[in-house]
C-alpha cells in the first residue's frame, strides 16, 4: 500500500463517520427552534396526562395480568416499522379538532408511570391510544361501557368473536339486580346483559382501576418539532 492510499483510506473512514454523526445532524438541527410555553393555551408546549391515583393503581391491575405479553405501548418510528399507517394507533387520523395527530412514541410519553409498559410481544393491537380510540370511534356514547364489556367477554362482538383476547371476567362479580340495571353492569352493544334475569355483573375496584388506565391512554398530544418525526409534520414545514 503506497502512502497515497493509505491517506486516502484514512480521509474516507473519518471522514464519512465526521459527516453522518457531525455534519449530517448539525444541518438537520440547526433550524430548531424552541417551543414557546404559554400557560393560557394548554396545547402550546408539550403536555403530559394524569398518572396518579386510580390510573396509576390501573397500570399495576395492567402488569399483574400480563396484558403488556400481548399488547405494546410503542408506536415505532417508520424506520423501524408501519405503525403510524396502522388505523389509529398513533393517534387520529382525523381528529375533528386538531386534524391528523398521528405521531410516534416518544420517551416524555412514559412521564410519571413508575414502570413503562413498552410491551413484551404483539399479539394484539398496540394500546398507546387505546383510550382515545374508545372515545372517539368504538363507542363515543359510554367508552367505559365498551372497555367492561371488552374485558368481560372478547369475543361477544360480531367483528371479534375470533379474537384470542382472553376474558377477565373474575374482574366482575355478580350481584342481584334492582329495579333497573345498575350504570356500570356489563351490557354490549346490543343492550344485552351477561347476567341472568335477576342478576348483572358489576365491575370490581381492579377492573374500574384498569378501564380508567386504559382510558388514561392518549399518548397523541402534541410534542415539539424536535421530537416530531411523523411524515406529515416534514410535509408541512
Ligand atoms: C394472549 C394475548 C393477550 C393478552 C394477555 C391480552 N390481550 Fe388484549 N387483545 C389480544 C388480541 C389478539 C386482540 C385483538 C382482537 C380483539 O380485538 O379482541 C386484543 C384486543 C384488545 C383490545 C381492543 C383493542 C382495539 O383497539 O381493538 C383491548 C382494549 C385489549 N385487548 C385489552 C387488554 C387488556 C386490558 C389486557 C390485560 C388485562 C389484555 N388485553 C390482555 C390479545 C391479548
Amino acid at each position: 500500500m503506497s502512502l497515497r492510499h493509505f491517506i486516502i483510506g484514512l480521509s474516507v473512514s473519518f471522514g464519512l463517520a465526521w459527516l453522518s454523526v457531525v455534519v449530517i445532524p448539525f444541518v438537520k438541527m440547526r433550524n430548531l427552534a424552541p417551543i414557546a410555553l404559554n400557560a393560557e393555551e394548554p396545547d402550546s408546549g408539550p403536555y403530559f396526562p394524569k398518572r396518579t391515583g386510580r390510573v396509576a393503581n390501573g397500570a399495576e391491575v395492567y402488569a399483574a395480568n400480563g396484558c403488556y405479553n400481548c399488547h405494546t405501548q410503542v408506536v415505532r418510528p417508520t424506520y423501524a416499522g408501519n405503525d403510524l399507517f396502522r388505523a389509529d394507533w398513533g393517534g387520529l387520523k382525523s381528529d375533528p379538532e386538531r386534524g391528523d395527530t398521528r405521531r410516534e412514541t416518544n420517551a416524555y410519553d412514559f412521564l410519571g408511570e413508575s414502570f413503562a409498559h413498552i410491551g413484551v410481544s404483539r399479539v394484539g393491537p398496540d394500546l398507546s391510544n387505546i383510550g382515545r380510540r374508545v372515545e372517539a370511534i368504538y363507542s363515543p356514547e359510554n367508552p367505559a361501557r365498551w372497555l367492561y364489556a371488552h374485558l368481560f367477554n372478547p369475543r361477544y362482538e360480531a367483528d371479534r368473536e375470533k379474537s384470542t383476547c382472553p376474558s377477565f371476567r373474575y374482574m366482575f362479580e355478580e350481584k342481584q339486580v334492582g329495579a333497573a340495571l345498575s350504570e356500570d353492569a356489563v351490557t354490549f352493544s346490543d343492550g344485552r346483559s351477561p347476567g341472568s334475569d335477576t342478576t348483572e355483573f358489576l365491575p370490581t375496584s381492579d377492573a374500574k382501576a384498569l378501564v380508567s388506565y386504559l382510558l388514561a391512554l392518549k399518548k397523541d398530544q402534541p410534542v415539539p418539532a424536535s421530537i416530531d418525526f411523523s411524515p406529515k409534520k416534514a410535509e408541512e414545514k
